[in-house]
Formats: C-alpha cells, structure tokens, sequence
C-alpha cells in the first residue's frame, strides 16, 4: 500500500484535516499524477459538506473537485475529477484522460486551478445550454463573485453586445464596468427600487446568467418580464448557482404571459463529453489573460485554516501539495 498526503474530510460538519491517506490505485485507463494546484471552490466546500446534489454520504472523503497535475512522462494536464474517484485535494489523484487537457506551454498552473471552474460555468452556459448569438444581451444575475465577475468577461469575450452586472457590494460592482460590463445595477434591500433599477438596465437582454436563484432571483424575473417590450421575444434564463437560496416560487403567468425560457447549466445536464469539448478554448484565454483571476496559493497542509479563514473577494484559495 502506497501512502499519500492528503486532505481528508472525516466528518461533514468538520473542515478536512491534512493526514496521510492511501494513495489510489489506477485502473481501466486511467493515471495517477502528482497534484500540482487544486482550487477551494463553493462546489468542494459543499461536497465535503455532504451537501452538493452529486454527494454519496460516504467518509471518509477527499475533496477537491479538479485540478492541475503533472503526468508520469511529465507534462500537466488540468483534469476534473471522475465521480466516484478521490478528490484532488492530494499529493496524487487519479485522471482519466478523457476528463483531462494538456496545459500550453507557460501556462500558470495556479491561475488554470483557480480558474477553470468558476470561468467555465459562464463559458459552458452560453456555448452548450443556450448557444449565444453575436450581439445578444446578457445579464449577470450575482456578478461581485468569481464566477459572477469572470461571466461578465466570458459574455463580452464570446460576443455579447451588451453586458449588465447585478450584485450586492458596490465596490466589486464599479470593477466590472472597466472588464467589460456596460452597466452594473446594486442588488440592495429595497426591492420597490431594485426591480426598477433592473428594469430600466436589463428588461431587453436575451440571456440570463442566475447565480443567485431564490428571493433576488424571482423579484428579478418579474421586473424583467413586466419591463420587457415585446414578451413574444425569448428570454433564456439560466439557472448556474444559488448562493442566495435553493428554491423559488414561479407564478405560472411568467410561463403564459411570455416567451421565457428557464434551464440550469452544471454537472448532469452538460455531458462529461460537452465540458471536456470546451476545455482547451478556455485554457487558452485563461492563459492569455482575457479571463482575469487572482489566485491565493496556500500549502495543502494548511488546509484547515484556508477552510476556515474567509476568502478575500475576488480571489480563489488554491491549495498546493
Ligand atoms: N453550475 C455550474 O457550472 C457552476 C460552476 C461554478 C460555480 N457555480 C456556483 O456559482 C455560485 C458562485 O460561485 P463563485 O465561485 O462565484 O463563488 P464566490 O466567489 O464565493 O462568490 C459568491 C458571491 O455571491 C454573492 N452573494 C452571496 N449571497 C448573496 C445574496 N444573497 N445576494 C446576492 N449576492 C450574494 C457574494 O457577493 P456579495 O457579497 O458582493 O453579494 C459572493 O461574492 C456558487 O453557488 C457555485 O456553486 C456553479
């Protein structure tokens, strides 16, 4: 039995503890590689909460839902963790090559880690569930977060002509106008004035990234709906993250009384196939800087303080083995 260091979740109301662990085992095609960066995004926080719609209940587990590693022959990969596999938070984790992408040459392997999953959720969204059209508008619904924030620049980048970012803190809302969006509306406590403000910047955009769904994510679609000219024109609602609530209550007027059309984008209604085909494309402007990311690199055997310390906005904790 070869052994690892890893971090192991081993009860989920619990961080995880850095503990050595048994390495895995490969079979069936797939290679064992030596972690280089795994990011602490909300879906590993979840899943090592037992509390993500993919969780199995089984613990011990090792969290970490993807990451950058380095192959036998020695070059790196970013790759997704398969589901019944550890997770990447290791010295070493299991890829299955078609769950994987050869970085390009100089890539930043902390950037890639940080990146991959909050970029990809805009980036999959407006190029497998709702292909977008050149020039379409875009609002982002929960844009001061990492994903919210790199949607915004995923939009501009794929084509959109115009851009909204909505979101609570006023400051992370200014950042967006100068990555690339057109106008920011502030989520705040009076909903009187923040269905007016969404009204008057967003009834006529076509596509909307929802990273929030719950109480924002209904006023919201109301005030678009009622604002919008001609409700006979489709609105793709896409349902992406729910940090402001798991649940809504849909009038089914908004169903009758126009062409609004909701779906989710995540693990399950894109392919395994679907994501890896984006894959390289989103590397490539990663690396390039287009999507801008602020990585915060801690040692994997830190892994309980970065648990518990909270995340500075705008960057993502990566924890390096
Ligand atoms: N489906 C997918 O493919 C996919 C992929 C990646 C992420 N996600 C999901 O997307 C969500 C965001 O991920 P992330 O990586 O951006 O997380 P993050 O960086 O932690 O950002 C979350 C942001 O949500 C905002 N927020 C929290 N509660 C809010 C509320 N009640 N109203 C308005 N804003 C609120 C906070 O900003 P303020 O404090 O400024 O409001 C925070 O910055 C998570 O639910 C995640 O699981 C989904």
């Amino acid at each position: 039995m070869t052994m690892m260091n890893a971090a192991v979740v081993t009860s989920f109301t619990e961080p995880p503890h850095y503990q050595p662990f048994e390495a895995p085992a490969p079979s069936g095609g797939e290679v064992l590689v030596d972690v280089l960066a795994a990011g602490l995004h909300p879906r590993v926080r979840s899943g090592a909460a037992g509390q993500h719609y993919t969780s199995s209940g089984t613990l011990p587990m090792i969290p970490g839902v993807d990451g950058v590693g380095q192959l036998p022959d020695g070059r790196l990969v970013y790759f997704a963790a398969g589901d019944d596999v550890p997770g990447t938070m290791a010295d070493k984790a299991l890829v299955d090559p078609r769950r994987s992408v050869e970085l390009p040459a100089g890539a930043d392997v902390a950037k890639v880690a940080a990146a991959m999953n909050p970029a990809m959720s805009s980036w999959v969204a407006l190029r497998r569930r709702v292909p977008m059209k050149p020039g379409q508008g875009v609002l982002v619904l929960g844009a001061t977060g990492n994903a919210g924030a790199m949607a915004v620049q995923v939009a501009r980048r794929l084509g959109a002509g115009r851009v909204v970012g909505a979101g609570r803190d006023p400051g992370r809302l200014r950042a967006l106008l100068p990555a690339g969006a057109d106008d920011v509306v502030q989520l705040t406590g009076d909903a009187g004035a923040t269905g007016d403000a969404l009204a008057a910047a967003a009834a006529e955009v076509d596509i909307v990234l929802d990273y929030l769904w719950g109480g924002p994510a209904q006023r919201a679609i109301t005030a678009l709906l009622t604002a919008r000219s001609d409700r006979s024109r489709a609105l793709d609602w896409i349902q992406i993250g729910a940090v402001a609530g798991p649940a809504i209550e849909l009038p089914s007027a908004a169903l009758r009384s126009a062409n609004f059309r909701l779906q989710g984008s995540g693990q399950g209604s894109v392919s395994p196939r679907g994501y890896l085909a984006e894959l390289p494309a989103l590397i490539g402007e990663i690396s390039a800087g287009t999507i801008r990311v602020q990585p915060n690199v801690v040692p994997l055997a830190d892994v309980e303080r970065a648990w518990t310390s909270e995340e500075t906005p705008g960057e993502r904790t990566v924890l390096v083995p």
